[in-house]
């Protein structure tokens, strides 16, 4: 999409199609501003699970709820016209059963009007994914690093190097042959993501993987800068908004203190007429 073009937002099918096109973009978000800055050049929007830590300040994603990606799922849906959204179904929200999955994740799709959700998982979520799929509920499948198991994967390490790279190849295949539309190839080794993304029918989006993927995707509060407790290699800083935040927040506290803040022009006198609007 051009970053002027207006037109209304893809369906999972258009972002399935795109593969091996134009590099697919997307971004996560959490929130409507972030939204309608992004909207505009952006294909898809995720609301990530990622909203745990970069927002609410967990330790992993794990602690994140149903009611936590509702609420970001419809900030962000009131701030997207032209980028599809998908949100994330978050931890023990659809690993118990296909049932238990296909519930939140109509849930999930109902209350904020999304066009997709995302699940972590390849060859164990491929039942599932097929369930969803086809029963009206297009799923983004995301495989490699799938945060959400940091506990069983030992840390947020590297997935798919050298004999481990064939679980990753059996996973890519799994979730498309279970319907997935798309699937995000998250910190895997750059040539293993070339290789899947010339394997697989549907778009990989990569994160930590390969700039030979079908599409990007990062995490907003990262590329901007706004999240600082870490930075993880795979990620690029376009922006310090944190940096700059931090000084303009010390700034407005020293004015406070030295009562130059407010200045005349922000406040109001007693006989001046209000002007339109009342501001
Ligand atoms: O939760 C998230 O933000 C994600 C992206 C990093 C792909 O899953």
């Amino acid at each position: 999409m051009s970053a002027t073009a207006k037109k209304s937002a893809p369906m999972p099918d258009d972002i399935k199609a795109m593969k091996a096109g134009a590099p697919i973009v997307s971004l996560t978000a959490y929130t409507t501003p972030m939204a309608e800055m992004m909207d505009e050049h952006c294909d898809f929007v995720l609301v990530g699970d990622s909203v745990g830590m970069v927002l609410h300040g967990l330790p992993s994603t794990l602690g994140v709820t149903m009611e936590m990606m509702i609420l970001h799922g419809q900030a962000v849906a009131r701030g997207l016209s032209n980028a599809m959204l998908v949100v994330d179904m978050p931890f023990g929200s659809y690993e118990e059963s296909p049932e238990q999955a296909f519930r939140n994740a109509a849930r999930i799709m109902s209350e904020t009007g999304s066009a997709a959700v995302k699940l972590e998982g390849g060859v164990t979520m491929a039942k599932t994914i097929a369930f969803l799929t086809s029963r009206g509920i297009p799923v983004m499948a995301h495989i490699g690093l799938t945060p959400q198991s940091i506990n069983t994967l030992g840390g947020y390490k590297v997935q798919g190097r050298a004999d481990q790279a064939a679980a990753v190849l059996a996973d890519a295949k799994a979730v498309q042959e279970a319907g997935a539309f798309a699937v995000v190839l998250e910190k895997i080794p750059a040539d293993l993501a070339d290789d899947l993304t010339t394997e697989l029918t549907i778009p990989t989006i990569g994160i930590g993987a390969s700039v030979g993927c079908d599409g990007q995707i990062l995490v907003v509060d990262d590329m901007l800068g706004l999240f600082t407790a870490f930075k993880p290699k795979f990620v690029k800083r376009y922006g310090q908004l944190g940096r700059g935040g931090a000084a303009a927040i010390a700034q407005y506290a020293s004015e406070v203190r030295s009562r130059t803040f407010p200045a005349p022009e922000h406040t109001f006198a007693m006989d001046a007429p209000t002007p339109k609007g009342g501001k």
